[in-house]
């Protein structure tokens, strides 16, 4: 199984940007745990980031035929792009939408996601591990016993 982790603007500012929100694990360190938990499960991984809403429709639009399931954070794209959504549904690839802070309980602007209407489910407020519940998520497994 092959997964690629999207993440949108300003995620590459993890560990600098609002601490108390976001905690203080930096981009670097997440994708250090994203690999290191794509490896204990046995699938391949890929992480991307960027802060351009077109490069994010691109990297969706490069993985058709390349990737089983991504899981995505549009960051800020979450709450006004349709284009993001409409890439999500032009690939039909599997996704979980995960936001780091609980989206629900902000603003109620955070409220609205439109990546939303095209991924299987959303991990909202589960700090990091909400990427590594993703990843189970579509790996479709539980944890194997005793763990
Ligand atoms: C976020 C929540 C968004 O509202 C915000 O714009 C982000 C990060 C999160 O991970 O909690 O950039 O997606």
């Amino acid at each position: 199984m092959n997964i690629l982790v999207i993440n949108g603007p300003n995620l590459n500012m993890l560990g600098i940007r609002e601490p108390d929100l976001y905690g203080r694990v930096t981009y670097a360190e997440l994708c250090r745990r994203i690999e290191a938990h794509a490896a204990e499960r046995g699938v391949e991984v890929s992480c991307y980031q960027s802060n351009h809403e077109g490069d994010l429709v691109d990297a969706i639009q490069n993985a058709y035929g390349r990737v089983d399931g991504i899981v995505i954070n549009p960051g800020a794209y979450t709450h006004t792009s349709v284009a993001i959504l409409d890439a999500l549904k032009a690939v039909s690839i599997r996704a979980v939408e995960v936001h780091i802070s609980d989206v629900d309980a902000r603003e109620p602007f955070r409220r609205t996601s439109y990546v939303r209407l095209a991924c299987e489910r959303t991990i909202s407020g589960h700090g990091i591990d909400g990427y590594l519940e993703a990843m189970d998520h579509l790996i479709g497994g539980e944890k194997p016993c005793g763990r």
